[in-house]
């Protein structure tokens, strides 16, 4: 292949850079396209083929159904790794070994409390608040009780506020969720593990001497924050990164990226589909209904869970959890009404020449929300969960940007507004 590409405009012939990447992607450099041209830009609405950044965090093939962390396989870390360890992986890009795990784990365990006065702000919101949005100003309001994390130049510095976030948020999920419940809010125990300690902070019961653990909780939502932790450059993450551009500091852009995942066309969509899954049940089971107005261009509805950006194949992690719903399900004796009938709109859905034609396959929001409710967790709640997952990769990707010393993100646009005009003034009655 060339190392050149060739654009002709207005006659004149311009070449830029071809880049490769180590998986083969290719991409045309095309940083100096306005001033060679005379101010010629590209426009690609939705960046469906526009690359923002160049990253060695996350690897994806659509077509192929590939996901990777750091170079690893999704399928064996889900398997294989637990969840602390593989935030570690994606925030400083190697597996620790059991020295560095341990300090990282106390690293954190050092920072999991968070300012009385956030009990305060947690308090004024209504009963009625979605957690996503009380997460989204908590996260934001950390930097008030935080200043030094703010301005992070040095590696060191970052790090303080990596530990930091990691401490934090798991209280501020777990309280957000009690919140709404009208249950006490605890703090965990710092001799549990990462995920039992989130477990015990949401589920603890007032009545209860102590929680007792379960492991088939702790192994599925382990697994389930594993599968969530990353996926390069999704809207939310795009989001932490070009505000983390400004240098707006960790919180700020965490905060900023927990309110992009909050939409139903992204993370938003794992509350959707239980909420259309639910739905259809109300009608009977009537899946072709459903499938009607999915297909139906007057109808907003989408069929919720499917379709993707880049996947055009199966989502990888939409197998491994369809699979473990079923696990976690048989392993607590949940019979769930809700998972046949979205395996019946699974298979109904991937016969049909609509979905078939434009490569619509369940992903990684299909099948979530049915552990995540088998846990007792409540469906306004499962976006939040996505978020706890999501943590570490927006924080690996904040991280590379401000290390590689990124550009603040400033598109361009095309102008379609009105030309020039003379200003009139209106007639005074
Ligand atoms: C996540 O990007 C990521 O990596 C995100 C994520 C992550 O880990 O960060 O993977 C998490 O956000 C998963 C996606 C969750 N969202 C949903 O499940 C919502 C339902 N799906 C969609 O709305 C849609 O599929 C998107 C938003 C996910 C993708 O939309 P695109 O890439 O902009 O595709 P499109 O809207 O241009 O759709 C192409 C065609 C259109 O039909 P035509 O105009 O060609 O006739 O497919 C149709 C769409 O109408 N279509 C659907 C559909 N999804 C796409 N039709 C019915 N139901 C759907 N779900």
């Amino acid at each position: 292949m060339s190392d050149k590409a060739t654009l002709e405009v207005n006659g004149n012939k311009h070449e830029f850079p071809i880049v490769v990447g180590t998986e083969n992607e290719v991409a045309i450099d095309v940083k100096t396209l306005r001033g060679v041209t005379g101010g010629v830009i590209t426009i690609d609405a939705g960046y469906k083929n526009t690359g923002s950044c160049e990253s060695a965090i996350t690897f994806l093939d659509g077509e192929k159904g590939i996901l990777r962390y750091r170079g690893y396989s999704i399928e064996e870390l889900a398997e294989k790794a637990d969840f602390l360890e593989v935030a570690y992986l994606l925030i400083f890009g190697e597996l620790p070994t059991l020295g560095q795990l341990d300090k990282f784990h106390s690293d954190i365990k050092k920072h999991s409390v968070v300012d009385d006065d956030v009990k305060k702000i947690l308090d004024a919101f209504p009963k009625s608040a979605h957690p996503m949005g009380v997460l989204s100003s908590l996260t934001s309001a950390l930097t008030a009780f935080n200043p030094s994390s703010v301005n992070v130049d040095s590696e060191e510095d970052m790090y303080n506020s990596v530990v930091r976030i990691l401490g934090k948020f798991p209280v501020l999920v777990a309280w957000t969720m009690r919140k709404k419940q009208g249950l006490p809010l605890y703090y965990g125990d710092s001799n549990l593990g990462y995920v039992e300690n989130i477990l015990k902070m949401m589920f603890k019961q007032p009545n209860e001497e102590q929680y007792i653990q379960n492991p088939i909780l702790i192994d599925a939502l382990d697994k389930l924050l594993i599968l969530h932790a990353d996926h390069e450059q999704n809207c939310s993450t795009s989001t932490v990164r070009i505000v983390g551009s400004s240098h707006a500091g960790l919180f700020a852009s965490l905060s900023a990226g927990i309110s992009a995942l909050w939409g139903p066309l992204h993370g938003g969509a794992n509350q959707a589909v239980l909420e259309m899954l639910e739905a259809i049940k109300e009608d009977g089971g009537d899946t072709k209904k459903y499938m009607a107005k999915a297909k139906d261009k007057t109808d907003p509805f989408r069929l919720m869970g499917f379709g993707h950006r880049v996947y055009k194949n199966f989502d990888p992690r939409a197998r491994i959890i369809k699979k473990a719903a079923d696990e976690v399900l048989g392993d607590l004796g949940v019979e769930d009404p809700i998972l046949d009938i979205a395996k019946g709109l699974e298979q109904e859905a991937l016969k049909d020449d609509y979905f078939v034609k434009r490569k619509l396959y369940p992903n990684v929001d299909f099948y979530s929300g049915i552990i995540y409710r088998a846990m007792g967790i409540p469906t306004d709640m499962f976006t939040v969960m996505f978020a706890l997952g999501r943590l570490p990769g927006w924080i690996a990707q904040w991280r590379e940007m401000r290390l590689r010393k990124e550009p603040i993100g400033r598109p361009r646009q095309l102008y379609i507004g009105e030309t020039q005009r003379a200003f009139k003034t209106i007639e005074k009655r």
